[in-house]
C-alpha cells in the first residue's frame, strides 16, 4: 500500500504564520521584513510545494538529510526547470552528533566518449548551439546518485518514505504555478523543439499548461517508482538505463551504460574559511564557489565594512575589487580536481588575500584588463582578454538552492541544478525527466565565455570522466563555539559565488535579520566583462560616485540570485526567508506532527 501522509495539524505553516509564544523576544522591533520562525526544523526551498513535502518529512521524525533528499526529490516535479533527476549538484551537510560537516560532489561526468575540442566547429570556434542546446551538451547526471547516497549515509527514514511524496506529486499531478506556466509560455519555442518535452508540458495541441491547471507526469512518476524500488539500479541500469541510452542514439548524444553505471558521488572535505570569528563551510572544487567565496572574505575581512555602511560606495568598491580578482583567478586556476592540481590552500591562504588586498586602490576603480590571475607573475593567456567584449549574460539563468534544519541541529545546504532553465531542453522519452545542459560549464575553448561570460583555461577543458567547473555554493556557517548560524545559497550561474557572499555579510557584518539581508539590493562584478551588474535600488548618488571612481557602471539587471536562507538565532530558534525575487518560493516551518502509513 502506499505511503500517505496525514497532516494533524494545519498543512500550511507559512510565510508569515509564526508561533510567538516564545518568552524571548527574537525579532527585531524595527525590522522592515520578517523571516518564517520555527522552534523545531525548517525547510526553505524556490517551491512552496517542495518545501512541504520537506517540512512533513521532519515532522514525520526525518532529519535534516531525509528533508533535503524528499525536497530535492518532489522539486524535480513541481520545479522542471531546475529541479532534477537529469542533473547533478552539490550538497553541504552538518551532523551536530558527530560534529561533521561533509561536501557531496554530484556534479555531472563528461561521457567517456567525450572530447575536448567537441565544440568546436570547422574554423575552430564554438558552436554554441552544440554547446548549449544539443543533447551532446548533456553530462552524465549525479542528482539521483547524489541523493541517495545523501540519504543513504546520513538519513534516517527509509527511501521510499522521502521519495514517495514526488510520487504522488508526479503521478496525481499538481496545480501548475503561475511562474511555471509564465516559464514554460516564454520558452515554448525552445522547449516545443524536442517531441518529448513537448509531450510532457505542452500537451498534444501544443498549448502550455495555464496556472492552476494540473500537471500530470506520469513517465516521471514511473522512473521515481522505480528509483524508489531498485536504489541506484532504478536510475542507472536497467529500465531507466535502457531509455536513457535509446534517447542518446536517437539524437546523437554520448552518454553510454557505461558512463551511467560508473558514475561516481565523491564525499569531498570542504572548503572552510573564517571571516572574524565566524566559519565558513563551502563547496571545494569542482566548484569554485567555495574557494572564491572565502578568498573574496578574507579580502574583505581587512577592512571595517560596517562603518562604511551597507551598499556605499566605499563598501562596493571594495566588494568588486575582492570580486574582480577572484574572478581573474578563478578563469586560470580552477577545474576539476581529479584532473588537475587546484591551489585551493594558496588561493584561500589569509596572506595571499593579505597581498591582494595591498594592491588595491581605495580611491581608484582597476580596470579588468590590468588584472591577472595572481599567484604568479605570469601573464594570462592573452585569449581571455578577448572574451571582455564577447561576455554577456545572455540566459535565463535557473539552478535552484534550498536549505534544510532540524530539531537536533543538523543542517543541509543543497544547490543543484540543469544548467539553463530546463536544461537542454531535451528530455528521455518515455523516462519523463529533462537532460542537463552542463557540458557548457567546460571551457570548450580557452578564453571563449561559456553561458555566463565565464572564460576559463586547460584547467577545465573538456576530458572524458572530467566534472566542469561550477560556481554553485552551498554554505554552512558557524558561530565561534563551532554551532551552525546559517545556512545559504543560490543560484544565479556566474552570480552565485557573489551573491551568497552579500547574504553572508548582510548578516554577520551588517547584523541584518536574514529576511532584510535577502531583500537588501545585490551587486555583482566577474572580472569580465568589467562592468558592475546592479540590482535596482542601490541609490543613483552612490552609482555616480562610483563612475567618479572610474568604474564602468551601465549593466543594470532585474535580479541576482535568489537566495534560501535558514539561521539559527538563541541557540534553537531558526529564521527562514525564500528570496522575494522568485515567485512561489517558501520557507516552510515543520508542523506538529505527521503520521507516515504504511
Ligand atoms: O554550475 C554552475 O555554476 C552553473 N551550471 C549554474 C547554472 C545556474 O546557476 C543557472 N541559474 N540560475
Amino acid at each position: 500500500m502506499p505511503i500517505r501522509f496525514i497532516f494533524t495539524t494545519a498543512m500550511l505553516t507559512c510565510m508569515f504564520l509564526v508561533n510567538l509564544s516564545h518568552a524571548t523576544p527574537v525579532l527585531e522591533s524595527n525590522a522592515r521584513f520578517y523571516p518564517v520562525i520555527s522552534e523545531t526544523g525548517m525547510v526553505v526551498s524556490q517551491e512552496m510545494i517542495a518545501s512541504q513535502v520537506g517540512a512533513d518529512i521532519l515532522a514525520a521524525g526525518g532529519n535534516a538529510v531525509d528533508a533535503a533528499v524528499a525536497t530535492g526529490f518532489a522539486l524535480a516535479v513541481t520545479l522542471p526547470r531546475a529541479g532534477n533527476l537529469g542533473g547533478g549538484g552539490f550538497m553541504i551537510v552538518h551532523m551536530a552528533e558527530q560534529n561533521k560537516t561533509i561536501a557531496i560532489d554530484y556534479r555531472e561526468m563528461a561521457p567517456s566518449d567525450a572530447q575536448k575540442d567537441m565544440f568546436l566547429d570547422k574554423e575552430g570556434d564554438v558552436d554554441n548551439q552544440k554547446a548549449r542546446f544539443s543533447i551532446q551538451s548533456s553530462g552524465v547526471p549525479g542528482t539521483v546518485a547524489g541523493l541517495l547516497k545523501a540519504q543513504e549515509s546520513y538519513g534516517l527514514l527509509p527511501l521510499k518514505a522521502v521519495i514517495q511524496p514526488a510520487i504522488n506529486l508526479a503521478r496525481d499531478g499538481f496545480a501548475t504555478s503561475v511562474s511555471l506556466s509564465d516559464s514554460l509560455e516564454t520558452l515554448a519555442k525552445r522547449l516545443q523543439k524536442d517531441p518529448a518535452t513537448k509531450k510532457y508540458f505542452y500537451g498534444d495541441d501544443g498549448a502550455f499548461y495555464k496556472a492552476g491547471e494540473i500537471l500530470v507526469q506520469a513517465d516521471l512518476a514511473d522512473t521515481l517508482s522505480r528509483i524508489s524500488n531498485k536504489g541506484r539500479d532504478g536510475f542507472y541500469a536497467g529500465k531507466t538505463a535502457e531509455l536513457i541510452t535509446a534517447q542518446m542514439e536517437r539524437s546523437g548524444g554520448l552518454i553510454s551504460k557505461a558512463d551511467l553505471r560508473n558514475y561516481k558521488v565523491v564525499e569531498r572535505e570542504p572548503v572552510c574559511g573564517t571571516f572574524r570569528d565566524t566559519k565558513v563551510c563551502t563547496m571545494p572544487p569542482p566548484s569554485s564557489g567555495g574557494v572564491h567565496m572565502v578568498q573574496m572574505l578574507n579580502i574583505l575581512e581587512g577592512w571595517d565594512l560596517q562603518s562604511m555602511g551597507h551598499n556605499s560606495a566605499a563598501y562596493i568598491h571594495r566588494l568588486v575589487e575582492s570580486m574582480r580578482r577572484a574572478y581573474a583567478d578563478r578563469s586560470l586556476y580552477l577545474g576539476d580536481p581529479d584532473f588537475f592540481p587546484v591551489p585551493v590552500g594558496q588561493l584561500t591562504d589569509k596572506k595571499y588575500a593579505a597581498v591582494l588586498r595591498s594592491q588595491i586602490d581605495l580611491e581608484r576603480s582597476s580596470r579588468s584588463a590590468d588584472i591577472k590571475p595572481g599567484l604568479s607573475d605570469k601573464s594570462a593567456p592573452r585569449l581571455i582578454q578577448k572574451a571582455a567584449q564577447k561576455a554577456a549574460q545572455t540566459e535565463s539563468t535557473e539552478t535552484t538552492h534550498y536549505s534544510t534544519w532540524d530539531q537536533w541541529g543538523n543542517v543541509v545546504s543543497n544547490t543543484y541544478t540543469l544548467n539553463f532553465s530546463y536544461g537542454s531542453g531535451i528530455s528521455v522519452a518515455g523516462a519523463g525527466f529533462l537532460l542537463n545542459n552542463e557540458m557548457d560549464d567546460f571551457s570548450s575553448k580557452p578564453g571563449e565565455p561559456n553561458g555566463y561570460g565565464l572564460v576559463g583555461g586547460i584547467a577545465n577543458s573538456i576530458e572524458p570522466g572530467k566534472r566542469p567547473l561550477s560556481s554553485m555554493t552551498p554554505t554552512i556557517a558557524f558561530n565561534s563555539e563551532g554551532k551552525p548560524i546559517l545556512a545559504t545559497g543560490s543560484p544565479g550561474g556566474s552570480t552565485i559565488i557573489t551573491v551568497t557572499m552579500q547574504i553572508l555579510l548582510n548578516v554577520i557584518e551588517f547584523n541584518m535579520g536574514v529576511a532584510e539581508a535577502t531583500a537588501a539590493p545585490r551587486i555583482h562584478h566577474q572580472w569580465l566583462p568589467d562592468t558592475v551588474f546592479y540590482e535596482s535600488g542601490v541609490s543613483v548618488d552612490t552609482l555616480d560616485r562610483l563612475r567618479e571612481m572610474g568604474h564602468i557602471v551601465n549593466s543594470k539587471t532585474s535580479r541576482l540570485g535568489a537566495t534560501e536562507t535558514i539561521q539559527s538565532k538563541n541557540g534553537s530558534r531558526l529564521l527562514g526567508t525564500s528570496d522575494y525575487r522568485r515567485h512561489g518560493s517558501g520557507a516552510v516551518s515543520q508542523p506538529e506532527a505527521v503520521e507516515i502509513l504504511d
